[in-house]
């Protein structure tokens, strides 16, 4: 049976609840000699500060980066609000990304069918909606310098953040999108800014030439990243990929979260480089949603983002897309059932806790097999 390192992250809030929820179904994989994980366990966010007052450990990047995957459930909450700001929950998740290079963000959206009414758009807009944001995630604003407040010592202060991007960043996303988009329906929709910023001007260009070097046989459309916004909402399903930049895919990435009825149920994956040696990336899996706080510690959670995620981790990192297909299906499958937690309710009678939720789709899974 095939052995991989698993680094687990559970981090704050709701995050170990929904990530217990993973321990069983790999506990399941591991007896039914499918595959096995060796967990190891680590602390981010809140719970990392609280414990050594960073937000993420030395020690536990080191683990991060040694591992074959990454599992991370959700960082922050309000108990964190007066930390200093580098070490603010937030911060532990910005350096696992940095530090192990995952500049490839994939934010799936799928909207079960099952749960089309629980969107806040109509049926028909969002029904069987398959869409792929590709977010670059390690450049832009989010790491580019300067970035400071400066005192201008005549009672003004100055915010600064730069949004920069080389070719090379733009190249590498940009293959990831066409290669996604080869596997599924064939259309890329690029996204910037390019009728203000420098930056959108660059994407653009790279972005043209790359697709008429590599990728002739990829449709490619552009849009500007406000029209796009209002596109999504619009008519969200003549999207396929999606590829954008860090800040405009973050806030994308929420709007087609949402289309899809709840947030609880968009899992996604965050790549590095291939390393030419193994043909193996460094990557880390974790759900869209938060660690919502106002919920955290009644085990009412939705755990099929997490679940989601890890399925990402099976097909992405392990090679195992077939497994992954089956714990798809399982979600459908305990969807379809009409089994549902707090937060897809939509007037269900029973309403499952989040382990409640976590057997249902391992009892499924046992079924698919
Ligand atoms: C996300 C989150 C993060 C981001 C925060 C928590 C730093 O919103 O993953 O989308 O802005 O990237
Ligand atoms: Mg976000």
């Amino acid at each position: 049976m095939p052995q991989y390192n698993l680094f687990v992250l559970p981090g704050d809030g709701i995050g170990p609840e929904v990530m217990a929820e993973i321990e069983k179904i790999a506990a399941w994989l591991s007896r039914e000699g499918i595959v096995h994980f060796e967990i190891e366990k680590g602390l981010v966010g809140g719970a990392a500060y609280d414990a050594h007052g960073t937000a993420i450990s030395d020690a536990d990047m080191g683990r991060a980066n040694a591992a074959d995957a990454v599992l991370l459930a959700a960082v922050g909450g309000p108990k964190w609000n007066g930390v200093p700001y580098e070490v603010r929950p937030e911060a532990g998740l910005l350096r696992l990304r940095k530090d192990m290079n995952l500049f490839a963000n994939l934010r799936p959206a799928i909207c079960y069918p099952a749960l089309a009414d629980a969107s806040s758009l109509k049926r028909e807009l969002v029904d069987g909606l398959d869409l792929m944001i590709v977010r670059e995630l390690t450049g832009g604003v989010y790491f580019g310098e300067p970035k400071q407040i400066i005192d201008l010592g005549n009672g003004q202060k100055r915010g600064i953040d730069t949004q920069v991007y080389d070719t090379y960043e733009i190249e590498r996303i940009g293959r990831i999108a066409f290669e996604l988009a080869r596997q599924r329906r064939n259309k890329v929709t690029s996204s910037e800014k390019r009728n203000v910023m420098k930056s959108g001007v660059l994407w653009h260009e790279v972005i043209t030439s790359l697709h008429a070097r590599e990728y002739p046989d990829v449709e490619l459309e552009h849009q500007l990243a406000d029209a796009l916004g209002m596109q999504l909402v619009r008519r969200p399903k003549q999207f396929d990929v999606i590829v954008t930049d860090n800040l405009f895919g973050d806030m994308l990435s929420d709007v087609a979260a949402m289309l899809t009825g709840s947030l609880g149920m968009l899992p996604s994956a965050s790549l590095g480089e291939k390393s030419a040696a193994s043909e193996t990336r460094k990557a880390l899996y974790e759900p869209v949603h938060g660690s919502a706080p106002d919920i955290a510690g009644k085990g009412i959670a939705n755990p099929i983002a997490m679940i989601g995620s890890f399925s990402m981790a099976l097909r992405y990192s392990f090679n195992l897309g077939e497994l992954a297909d089956r714990i798809e299906k399982a979600i459908s499958d305990v969807l379809e059932k009409g089994l549902r937690t707090a937060d897809i309710s939509g007037g269900a009678t029973t309403i499952l806790s989040t382990s409640q939720m976590g057997d249902a789709i391992l009892a499924e899974l046992q079924v698919v097999a």
